[in-house]
């Protein structure tokens, strides 16, 4: 059967900078650089995402445009007869258990992005009432569910209208969207009274908030950010034609994926420090101080319902990414047709979330290795199986696979010429300093 590639480099750049951008931006990153020290927190993360993650970026489009498979695939053609088979297994499970969770997080957009445009967070409503109302919500049974199937289905009907025409199409339109949206609310937090102390966190750096829990979640952050060690990269990879330039599409996604953050940040942080509030307030940010800071601010309402369109958008462009990893497989290694392989990953991510929102209420109490399911999906995947994936997924690229495949495949056959001469640059960070690094990461996560 005839594999779709995407049409061209824009393509190639939304469908990967839309994988990367996502909660993990507008959410994770402003509450990491509140709680480790602004701008210190993002000198050390400019250098993880350039130096130590952009290699491992271009090694999962590497493997991934090398084998033209999916994810599981790709290891069976590269390394046939191999252990190398259950690499690409963890590559297909793990975003299977990403999408379920992540979606749930989805589902909690759709509500308050509903909740935004009825007007609810108007009338100057206190700190604690939104503490409380977010709390109600999703210890309750039915609406996070509903969220979640309507998340899910968004995220199907995208894919099944497959990579051109689906993912491609919906990157091309709703990026650009995405970029608008957070400017304009950028805009509107830096205009408030007091906003110039959130920009000066953000970037005057106090070098001497640097140690080594700030550059483990810096670097486990960027590693999220970009979706890596998860098989959707590869996946993606896996699409792209064999003329594009894989050290410029890769060098693009990182850049935008790293301005689309800081756009993120200065749309929160100067509206955090004009309302008096702590920047370190963590997870909460989102879904309860904003609509505070949104119920009290002038044009409020237009900004709430802007910025949780721009979460749905953003998650929705990362969860296809995730998606597709699992239609990939199913359609090449078990002939399922796209829309039957769909409807199956559907089903179980569906069944999963489900799990993963009711371990909020009723299935609160229900722990397993001592936490609850959401819990359980999230630090698995985040601390255990990602870092463990993009290790593995750089080991084969820098000690398995051979060097002039590697390079063959990274400077298109030798003709292009810039990247020829900074392959042996690169092929030094794959072989050696990326797997140390993630490594670190690993040992720290389990660590703290
Ligand atoms: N990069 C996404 C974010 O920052 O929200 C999260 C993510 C998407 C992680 C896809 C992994 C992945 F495969």
């Amino acid at each position: 059967m005839e594999r779709e590639n995407f049409g061209n480099r824009f393509g190639v750049l939304v469908a990967m900078a839309g994988s990367a951008i996502g909660l993990g931006n507008l959410w994770r990153f402003p509450y990491l650089v509140g709680s480790y020290g602004g701008a210190a927190f993002i000198f050390v993360y400019i250098f993880c995402v350039f130096l130590l993650c952009l290699p491992i970026f271009m090694s999962e489009v590497i493997v991934g445009r090398r084998s033209h498979a999916n994810a599981y695939g790709a290891f069976k053609k590269l390394a046939p007869g191999t252990r190398w088979k259950w690499l690409g297994a963890i590559s297909v499970i793990t975003p299977i258990i990403v999408v379920s969770y992540y979606s749930v997080v989805g589902g909690w957009s759709v509500e308050y992005f509903l909740k935004a445009c009825t007007l609810e967070f108007t009338g100057g409503m206190s700190r604690s009432e939104m503490g409380s109302m977010f709390g109600d919500f999703i210890s309750s049974v039915w609406s996070p569910i509903v969220g979640h199937t309507i998340f899910l289905l968004l995220t199907a009907a995208i894919v099944i209208s497959g990579v051109k025409s689906g993912i491609e199409k919906f990157g091309k339109i709703m990026m650009p969207v995405l970029f608008v949206l957070i400017i304009l609310i950028a805009v509107r937090a830096a205009t408030l009274p007091g906003a110039g102390e959130g920009l000066r966190y953000l970037f005057k750096p106090d070098f001497s908030k640097i140690d080594a829990s700030v550059c483990s979640a810096a670097l486990g952050q960027a590693f999220f950010s970009l979706s890596l060690g998860v098989g959707t990269i590869l996946t993606y990879g896996s699409y792209v034609s064999r003329k594009e330039n894989i050290a410029v599409s890769s060098t693009y996604t990182a850049t935008a994926d790293f301005l689309f953050a800081m756009l993120a940040s200065c749309a929160i942080m100067p509206a955090v420090f004009a309302f008096g509030l702590n920047p370190q307030e963590g997870p909460g940010l989102v879904f309860e101080t904003l609509p505070f800071i949104f119920s009290n601010m002038p044009l409020g309402w237009i900004v709430a319902i802007l910025f949780f369109l721009a979460l749905i958008v953003a998650a929705l462009t990362s969860s296809i990414s995730l998606y597709e990893v699992g239609v990939a497989y199913l359609v090449e290694e078990k002939h399922y047709s796209r829309r039957g392989a769909s409807i199956l990953v559907f089903l179980v991510a569906w069944v999963l979330g489900i799990l993963c929102s009711l371990s909020f209420g009723p299935l609160s109490g229900f722990h397993i290795f001592g936490q609850t399911i959401f819990n359980l999906f999230d630090k698995l995947s985040a601390n255990v199986l990602m870092p463990a994936g993009g290790l593995l997924l750089v080991v084969f690229v820098g000690w398995v696979m051979k060097k002039s495949d590697v390079i063959d495949e990274f400077t298109n056959g030798g003709t292009l010429k810039t990247n020829v001469r900074m392959s042996g640059f690169v092929y030094f960070l794959i072989r050696y300093v990326c797997p140390v690094a993630v490594l670190a990461v690993f040992a720290s996560a389990l660590i703290f």
